[in-house]
């Protein structure tokens, strides 16, 4: 006898969204990248807080497998996870040796990126006990927040024995603005590093991240370090997006209610109705990485065409003014996109009132996830 209870069902279908993760885009964007910085340039990628919220363990294999061969990394445990899924590639730790002792980057062979004159000491007593294992060195040009400030690098110029011992595999810095081509600080921060860079030992030298390597061919030098460009935010605000879009997320209709003139939606009551209006309420909420700040603000899309976020962004929840939509397309358990080609994550921060990197990287945990790869899911 056939039974009309409702299926068990299975995890993909319990979530309230679904967060699909294109990996073939992110080697294609790297690849792309690579082609345009062109062979001399080597295109290191930047996998820290997982993969700018995509997740590392996937996201790094793909990486590699497109040809990328050094990998950065915030904190020593990124690190450490990453040398566990990747162990030939060269990982670099940019928050350095405050993160650990100098033994245990050694023994993940994990490239601490040195930051002040006292952990290049640090490196140094290390590197003599134990043999000069490489390290990067990180020298603030303008920005005054991570590497030797001016007066340290110049400190290290005039002792150059400071950097005895030990192999330097790459000197770097960073940049403010990069996101502005026409900013002064760019190219004053140029200016200083090569500054630096004449004065200090030969050494591979890199500036640009995902921005920095569209200002122009003197930025690029033996390196670039990308990031969001990888993870389809557009590295060049104001102009097309060259990068292609990485992510799809879709949320379920919950529920669908008729809302007539006078009443108001949401929390505070913030959103008066002032026409009988169809609101949909979505799985997705702030919990979810969905900004509050993006209450009132953005759109989703059903079967193509825009529904308008309506009211507060509340923990779990979001509505959408739905009304004129083909019923068909509201049937609670369907999905409404609220992220894909037409709708990137520049679309919704902007909406948010941020950046697309914060965006990516408050992603739920709550998703159900599905990476793309070789044509398939
Ligand atoms: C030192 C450093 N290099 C490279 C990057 C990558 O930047 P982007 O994501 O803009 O490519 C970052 C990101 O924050 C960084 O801090």
């Amino acid at each position: 006898m056939a039974s009309t209870e409702p299926r068990p069902r299975r995890a993909g279908d319990r979530a309230g969204a679904i967060l699909e993760i294109d990996l073939d885009a992110i080697a294609g964007n790297f690849r792309k990248l690579a082609e345009r910085v062109g062979s001399n340039v080597r295109v290191a990628v930047v996998v820290k807080a997982d993969a700018y919220g995509l997740g590392m363990a996937k996201v790094a294999p793909a990486l590699y497998r497109a040809g990328a061969k050094t990998f950065f990394v915030a904190t020593l445990d990124e690190g450490l996870a990453l040398r566990e899924i990747l162990p030939r590639a060269q990982i670099a730790v940019l928050n350095g040796l405050v993160m650990g002792a100098p033994a245990d980057f050694a023994k993940a062979a994990l490239v601490p990126v040195l930051n002040d004159l006292g952990q290049i000491a640090t490196w140094q007593g290390y590197a003599a006990r134990r043999g000069g294992a490489p390290a990067m060195l990180h020298l603030d040009t303008g920005m005054a927040r991570l590497g030797l400030t001016p007066k340290e690098t110049q400190r290290l110029i005039n002792e150059p024995g400071r950097l005895e011992g030990f192999g330097l595999a790459l000197i770097l810095s960073h940049l403010a603005c990069a996101n502005e081509a026409a900013h002064p600080l760019n190219d004053t921060q140029l200016d200083a590093f090569r500054a630096a860079l004449r004065r200090l030992p030969s050494a591979p030298a890199s500036l640009a991240a995902s921005s920095g390597m569209f200002l122009g061919s003197d930025f690029l030098l033996d390196m670039v370090r990308i990031g969001a460009a990888l993870y389809g935010v557009n590295p060049i605000p104001g102009r097309p997006n060259p990068m292609q879009q990485v992510v799809r997320l879709k949320a379920k209709i919950l529920q669908v209610r008729d809302v007539d003139s006078g009443e108001s939606v949401g929390y505070g009551a913030a959103h008066r109705i002032e026409q009988p209006t169809r609101i949909a309420t979505i799985a997705m909420g702030y919990a979810d990485g969905w900004l509050r700040s993006s209450s009132h603000r953005g759109s989703a899309h059903i079967a193509g065409k825009p529904a308008p976020v309506v009211g507060q962004i509340s923990m779990d929840l979001l509505t959408l003014d739905v009304t004129g939509h083909d019923p068909a397309t509201l049937i609670p358990g369907s999905y409404v996109d609220l992220l894909d080609e037409r709708y990137g994550v520049d679309d919704v921060a902007l909406a948010a009132q941020t950046i697309g990197y914060e965006i990516l990287t408050g992603l739920g945990s709550r998703f159900h996830r599905l990476y793309r790869s070789g044509g398939t899911r």
